[in-house]
């Protein structure tokens, strides 16, 4: 199993370190454009493999697209990240330049990838790979759900006072600060209803912390995130390469899935070594179809900043 990260920044790093320690890949490429920064990156990451346990071989590349041929999964996590106080969608001016000519090459080098867009805004970019490349729709993936997801656990871990092993919640729609939709109807304390625990203001907190998750980590460490989105991507991978058929909420391009058409979006979908192997359609309820609704009109409204 091989797998490409592009991007050795923090997220890409974080991702190849992840996937590396879950030692279920045979070899991780990591490619940068900054002269030796993915060489340097991936040899300290190889010196920690002896501690950490791993035999998954980590190669860097300084731009050599021929180094990543043949993989079976590609994470695109380059571009700029954001900055305090910026959102997701001013970054599409950089990003979306880079991630076309990133897929484009990964694509040239092995015709038979999955992708996996992390790059923001995330679910503008997974479209623009879809626009770029000719790879079925199974095969482009976006991932923002799986992230926003952990962070709803995590808020509702805390307000539950539970351990994390005890809480179930899923994020869907746009990965951005306003469109998310984290299903709270749907979340569980082991199998029970966190309604039955928590009020509904507590609730809407729990909301409304996690769609600015990423903007309040922006805030303290004044750049984005990178821990969870590398353990997030991981986790994706990890259920391609290994045929899992886990259900994560992934950017995929609907087709008249929940009323959506010709956008990529955060929904339910099973993952397996085909990729993205079914969607599920959740039956929501007004006020949720409502809030997917709005979230695909900002993401919608942000594709066509695209000029395709
Ligand atoms: C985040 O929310 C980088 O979009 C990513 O942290």
């Amino acid at each position: 199993m091989k797998v490409t990260v592009v991007g050795a920044g923090a997220v890409g790093a974080s991702c190849a370190e992840y996937i590396a320690i879950k030692n279920f890949a045979s070899e991780v490429v990591l490619l940068d454009i900054k002269e030796g920064y993915a060489e340097g990156k991936a040899m300290d990451l190889m010196q920690t493999a002896s501690l950490n346990g791993f035999d998954t071989r980590i190669v860097g590349s300084t731009n050599d697209y021929s180094k990543t041929a043949g993989s079976d999964i590609c994470v695109i996590t380059s571009g700029i990240p954001r900055k305090p106080g910026m959102t997701r969608e001013e970054l599409i001016g950089i990003n979306a330049g880079i991630v076309k000519t990133v897929s484009s090459n990964l694509v040239q080098h092995s015709p038979d990838t999955i992708i996996i867009v992390v790059s923001n805004p995330m679910d503008t970019m997974t479209y623009l790979v879809h626009k770029t490349t000719d790879l079925p729709k199974s095969r482009i993936i976006g991932m923002g759900g799986a992230l926003d997801s952990a962070r709803f656990k995590y808020r509702l871990a805390e307000a539950l006072e539970a351990p994390i092993s005890d809480v179930d919640g899923m994020v869907i729609g746009g990965h951005s600060d306003t469109g998310m939709v984290p299903l709270t109807r749907m979340a569980t304390r082991n199998s029970v209803p966190v309604s039955e625990f928590i009020s509904d203001e507590r609730l809407e907190q729990v909301k409304e912390d996690t769609k600015v998750g990423g903007a309040t980590l922006t805030k303290l460490l004044g750049t984005s995130a990178w821990y969870a989105p590398g353990a997030a991507v991981s986790g994706l991978v990890q259920a391609i390469a290994c045929d899992q058929k886990k259900i994560y909420p992934c950017s995929t391009l609907l087709e008249g899935e929940y009323g959506l058409n010709d956008l990529c979006i955060g929904v339910p979908v099973v993952l397996g070594r085909n990729g993205i192997e079914k969607i599920v359609e959740l039956e929501l309820n007004d006020a949720e179809k409502a809030h997917m609704k709005n979230s695909a009109e900002g993401v919608t409204k942000t594709n066509g900043l695209l000029n395709l």
